[in-house]
């Protein structure tokens, strides 16, 4: 399989600040590619860049083939591509299985539809919508959960909900940005199940994480960001070893694990 999605040197300024300098980057399709780095080494900005969010300064990102320049994120969603966010974005005011209904309004045919009387095949559409969000709660671990109020469930489980909703726009690409935050470590070796499933059903994914133990089991790949420039990159044992990436990150990751 070929590359579905390419940056071209990246770069973002803000202001004074090159939060992303010339990144080159080549995602296979079907893999799960990581980007880790310190903190505040461009990681998200490069997220909010390839997803449409935040327009480059400079370089090209190219999705499934295509120039994305000029594209909304919605239409980035169409595509093909979904998100989470670091700061968790969920409906608070939505039961859970009405937040993965949002996911699915990118695909609705009926969106644009305000009639009095409904038409029968809006209906059927709703049901099947209905339907195929609770085949992704379940594939999420939270059909259980999917009428409760999603501020009712751990933290953990709410970073699963926001997983869910990405997945109900039938992705391609899905990039997660630090999924583990805030989750117990007893509970990461669920999230990681989880990962590992969603690559199984054919989708790549792109990981955000500073679980280093999580990126290093589950990675194809990994590219290392520091001070918005890509310093190494390489299958999880040529990261580990790296002299570079553990004098810029894991060395000090390793030592603040001991502390
Ligand atoms: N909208 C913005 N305006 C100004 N500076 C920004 C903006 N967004 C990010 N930055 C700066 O760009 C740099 C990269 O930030 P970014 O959030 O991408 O880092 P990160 O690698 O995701 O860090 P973390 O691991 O803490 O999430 C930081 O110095 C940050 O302060
Ligand atoms: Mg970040």
């Amino acid at each position: 399989m070929g590359l579905i999605l390419q940056a071209d040197k990246i770069s973002k300024r803000f202001g004074g600040l090159l939060a992303l300098d010339g990144v080159e980057l080549g995602i296979q399709e079907g893999s799960i590619h990581s980007i880790v780095g310190p903190n505040g080494s461009g990681k998200t900005t490069l997220f909010n860049v390839l997803t449409r969010f935040s327009e480059p300064t400079s370089g090209k990102v190219s999705f499934a083939g295509k120039n994305i320049a000029g594209i909304k994120p919605s239409a980035v969603v169409s595509m093909g591509m979904a998100r989470t966010f670091q700061n968790l974005l969920i409906f608070k005011r939505m039961t859970v299985l009405e937040n993965v209904l949002v996911g699915r309004t990118p695909r609705l045919d009926a969106k644009l539809i305000n009639a009095f009387i409904t038409p029968k095949w809006v209906t059927d559409e709703k049901k099947s919508n209905i339907e195929r969000c609770e085949q992704i709660l379940d594939f999420c671990g939270l059909l259980e959960h999917k009428d409760k109020m999603p501020t009712n469930l751990p933290y953990a489980d709410q970073k699963r909900l926001e997983i869910a909703r990405a997945l109900a726009t039938e992705p391609r690409l899905l990039l997660l940005d630090e999924p583990a935050a805030g989750t117990p470590t007893g509970e990461v070796g669920q999230l990681l199940e989880l990962i590992l499933k969603i690559k199984k059903s054919g989708i790549t994914v792109m990981l955000i994480e500073h679980k280093m133990d999580m990126v290093m089991s589950i990675s194809d790949r990994i590219s290392v960001l520091n001070f918005g420039k890509k310093i190494a990159e390489g299958t999880p044992q040529e990261i580990r070893t790296d002299p570079m990436v553990i004098e810029a990150y894991l060395g000090r990751k390793w030592l603040d694990a001991e502390n």
